[in-house]
């Protein structure tokens, strides 16, 4: 079963993602990472692991939905079972989401529906909440809107700053998201009815 990764930066989640392939626990294979950043620390990591990569720029196609369509015709060579979104900081057209229905999961920094969108680090301490963390969800066309399948949670300290957020949450995110991917190649997590159900087998 084929595993598709979309990135846009450092690719720690993608990191996480090949290192649990590589230790046996996923079920499936990455058969090809694409990122629409060509400076995207994450795909010297690909290439580290051989993994076929392809960088698609949103200035050499700017219309959304032709570039969505370009990105669908690309992804569907290697026909995925999974597209996983790790960092991919580009939101997705209603006809990408369409194609993929249901076979979307991604991770966002914060308790959803807690801050859906940017600067969750910097919104959690400005409204000085004392709990932060991570989110698995499945992909709908509301952004970050889609079920929540799993969230790790943090504590806030006085001392903290967006980074020690970033770096605490990054550390509980590399424990998910593999355990989620995983989930869903062995065919135990779907999307029915806009809800994550987990099989308890
Ligand atoms: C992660 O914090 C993830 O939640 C968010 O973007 C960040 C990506 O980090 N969607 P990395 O590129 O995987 O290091």
């Amino acid at each position: 079963k084929n595993i598709v990764i979309l990135i846009s930066g450092e690719g720690s989640n993608l990191q996480a993602l090949i290192n649990a392939q590589k230790a046996g626990k996923i079920r499936g294979k990455i058969c090809g990472v694409f990122s629409n950043q060509l400076n995207a620390y994450g795909l010297e990591r690909a290439k580290q692991a051989k993994i076929p990569i392809q960088i698609l720029e949103a200035k050499t196609q700017p219309d959304h939905i032709e570039f969505d369509l370009n990105l669908i015709q690309k992804i569907d060579s290697y026909q995925p079972d999974l597209i996983a979104l790790a960092g991919y900081m580009r939101i997705l057209t209603p006809t990408f989401v369409q194609h993929y229905k249901g076979k979307i999961l991604n991770i966002h920094p914060s308790l959803l529906p807690k801050y859906p969108g940017l600067h969750t680090h910097q919104r959690v301490l400005a409204n000085g909440d004392k709990e932060h963390g991570s989110s698995v969800h499945f992909v709908t066309e509301k952004l970050d809107g889609g079920p929540v399948i799993l969230q790790s949670r943090i504590s806030v300290f006085p001392d903290d700053s967006e980074k020690t957020l970033m770096e605490r949450i990054k550390v509980q995110e590399h424990h998910i998201y593999p355990k989620v991917v995983d989930w869903f190649m062995q065919g135990r997590l779907e999307m029915r009815s806009g809800i994550a159900w987990l099989d308890g087998q």
